[in-house]
């Protein structure tokens, strides 16, 4: 018996903790998407939260490449993405390259934290996407020199992640008894103990 969407969602979902805000148990990466469309609203909105994200000397260097089904960026972009990744990513709606200029404006020097502030302006994205009902699945496994060469991204911007967009369909769609077993099995993370220290690896005592 495969789960279905709304039962996997469930499954998905990070238990509730009172006080903590929602959204970051109910982020979760999907694999199956449906075809369903996401508005220029919607997308409007979850880039306004990667927006106001914080960034070191505020130099916001982020850039998202927005493909959307049947644009050329968008094939450029599912063109990049490796085996694995093009199996389950061709039905997202949207596909969305993330980069960040690697000098800082102000001096061009060198901005070690380029791609930690594109991080946390994708974490926002994501975040908002998902209160919007909307999922994304973040991806490393694609090409760089293909997707910097095929979208003419410049020398001084470095590549992050490929991000897809959309709306969760059933796991049952995948049609691949490994993408469907991963789809719905339940999401594991370590306990605060293993990365939250008072001193090295001695974990602060929060409970
Ligand atoms: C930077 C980054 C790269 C990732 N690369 C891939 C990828 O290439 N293919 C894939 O299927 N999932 C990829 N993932 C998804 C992770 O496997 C997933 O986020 C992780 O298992 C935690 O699951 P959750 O997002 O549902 O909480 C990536 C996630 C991140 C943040």
């Amino acid at each position: 018996m495969i789960l279905t969407a709304q039962e996997t969602h469930q499954l998905k979902k990070a238990p509730h903790v009172p006080d903590v805000l929602p959204i970051f148990h109910e982020r979760w990466s999907p694999r199956s998407f449906s075809d369903r469309e996401v508005s220029n609203e919607a997308l409007s909105k979850a880039f306004e939260a990667a927006r106001w994200a914080a960034s070191s000397y505020n130099e916001q260097p982020w850039r998202f490449l927005v493909g959307r089904r049947g644009t050329e960026t968008y094939k450029k972009i599912f063109e990049s993405l490796g085996e694995f990744n093009q199996k389950w990513a061709r039905t997202a709606p949207v596909l969305i390259l993330g980069v960040a200029r690697d000098n800082f404006t102000h001096n061009n020097t060198p901005n070690r934290f380029a791609l930690y502030d594109l991080g946390a302006a994708a974490s926002y994205m994501t975040l908002e996407a998902a209160s919007l009902g909307l999922h994304t699945h973040q991806m490393a496994g694609f090409d760089q020199d293909k997707a910097r060469n095929l979208l003419g991204i410049p020398a001084d911007y470095l590549i992050g992640s490929v991000i897809a967009l959309g709306y969760q369909d059933e796991p049952s769609k995948l049609g691949d008894d490994r993408l469907i077993g991963q789809e719905t099995a339940p999401r594991q993370r370590k306990p605060h103990s293993e990365f939250v220290y008072e001193s090295w690896q001695t974990p602060l005592p929060l409970a």
